[in-house]
């Protein structure tokens, strides 16, 4: 089922992004060599808390941490921890989702650790641009397929390929609204957008093949070639012009 928001519920949607983007923006600060990402993870915590805001990843079906931190191989879901410490090279995702006061906002950007490799450096852009492409075609009267679409010709394009086992979602009132926003398929399909839909956008982007595996922590999705993954997410709310960006800084 679709929740439709009104003018004032895009106002809350925004209230809640600017505290997960500066959560975010704190935790791609914090993306050194010798750092734990579970010592990221406390200090978005923080910060979170600290708004006056919660994180609801923080026990979502069992999650034991308050942000999803996904090193190099890692999709998405890693859990946070103490044991991993980031090193020169790695590509950090940090995915961060804030309720406050009712409403949801979730984002996430893969961030460099020290000087990263070419392929890596590539990678993170062309994510980071098929997000927001994918933003571009988020307005009423297109299709969830011109999203979907805009996402994978650009990164197939690059070399790269999509992860399909997940996919962006409605946000708002909940973490994971309908409908689901997949980042593969054709444009022209799908369901149709209307004014007041508000959508998390989310390529997960291989630079080698499509195929992921789970983990035995239950979480952590990684590529089965164990080649790098990025992944860039912000939540947009749909109007009849501009989408709105509710996770921009
Ligand atoms: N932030 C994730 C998303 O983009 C959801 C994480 S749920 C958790 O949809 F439980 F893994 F934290
Ligand atoms: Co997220
Ligand atoms: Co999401």
């Amino acid at each position: 089922m679709i929740v439709l928001k009104t003018a004032e519920d895009f106002k809350g949607m925004r209230a809640a992004g600017i505290i997960a983007a500066k959560a975010l923006e704190l935790g791609g600060s914090l993306v050194r060599p010798g750092i734990s990402t579970l010592e990221i993870d406390r200090q978005i915590q923080k910060y979170i808390e600290a708004q006056g805001a919660s994180a609801p990843c923080l026990g979502y079906h069992g999650f034991p941490c308050a942000t999803c931190i996904s090193v190099n191989n890692a999709v998405i879901h890693g859990i946070p921890s103490a044991k991993q410490l980031l090193k020169e090279g790695d590509i950090v995702d940090i995915d961060v989702v804030v309720l406050y006061k009712g409403y949801h906002g979730d984002t996430a950007a893969t961030f460099p650790c020290g000087k990263v490799s070419e392929e890596a450096e590539r990678l993170m852009r062309v994510t980071r641009e098929a997000r927001d492409l994918g933003i571009l075609q988020a307005k009423a009267g297109n299709r969830v397929g011109d999203i979907a679409h805009a996402i994978q010709a650009h990164c197939e394009a690059a070399g790269f390929s999509m992860v399909r086992e997940y996919t962006g979602h409605g946000v708002g009132f909940e973490m994971h609204e309908d409908p689901s926003i997949p980042n593969y398929g054709p444009a022209g399909r799908g369901m149709r957008l209307v004014a007041g839909m508000t959508v998390a956008i989310e390529p997960m982007v291989n630079l080698g093949g499509k195929e992921i595996r789970l983990l035995s922590d239950g979480w952590t999705a990684v590529t089965k070639d164990g080649s790098l993954s990025a992944h860039f997410e912000h939540s947009v709310g749909i109007t009849d012009s501009d989408p709105v960006i509710f996770t921009a800084v």
